[in-house]
């Protein structure tokens, strides 16, 4: 399935000179959404794990139904001031700005492994923080898998040896 025709480019959103990839068109196909998804969980298939985590707001909509599909429990990553309990936050820079990201204190307990699903891999800013909060709470990521990777940003370098998987890239 070409998955490239069904994301729409916006240029110039949300900054001059961003061309911005918009899955909302993928979204609105069910045989768009099924390959999708589908495709991400292939990617996950014999590997060992204990949660899912995924960052606000893309992140939830890849994330969730793969890890209902899966048999795993989600942990969601919130931009600051949204999570109600104890979190554990981090600053981060995107591709068109910058950002502080929470999760809960008690997501997951040390030990526990986790894969991060998102959207889209850019400069790999969002994903470092998200490995970096992990780390620090005593949890390992095993794997992040993306549907869309702009290879251009080098997200992939700031990743190191994690295991990376996606599915479209752009270059
Ligand atoms: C986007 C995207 C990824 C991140 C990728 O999220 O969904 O999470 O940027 O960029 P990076 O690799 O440079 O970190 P955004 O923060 O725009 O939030 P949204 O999903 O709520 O639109
Ligand atoms: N997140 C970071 N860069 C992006 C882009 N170019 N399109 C969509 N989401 C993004």
């Amino acid at each position: 399935m070409n998955l490239k025709k069904l994301i729409r480019n916006v240029p110039n959103f949300p900054k001059e000179g961003i061309i911005f990839r918009d899955i909302t068109t993928i979204l609105q196909s069910p045989e768009g959404l099924k390959w999708a998804i589908e495709s991400m969980e292939k990617s996950l298939e014999g590997l060992e794990f204990d949660y899912i985590i995924g960052p606000e707001s893309r992140g939830f909509i890849f994330g969730v139904p793969l890890a209902y599909n899966l048999g795993k429990g989600f942990i969601p990553v919130r931009k600051e001031g949204k999570l109600p309990y104890t979190t554990k936050s981090k600053a981060y820079d995107l591709e068109y700005g910058t950002a502080t990201i929470e999760v809960h204190t008690d997501a997951f307990t040390p030990g526990q492994k986790v894969v991060i699903v998102d959207d889209l891999l850019a400069t790999g800013g969002t994903s470092k923080a998200i490995i970096d909060l992990v780390e620090e709470m005593g949890g390992e990521v095993v794997k992040l898998v993306y549907l869309i990777e702009l290879d251009f940003l080098q997200g992939r370098k700031v990743l190191g040896d994690y295991n990376v998987t996606s599915l479209i890239n752009y270059d």
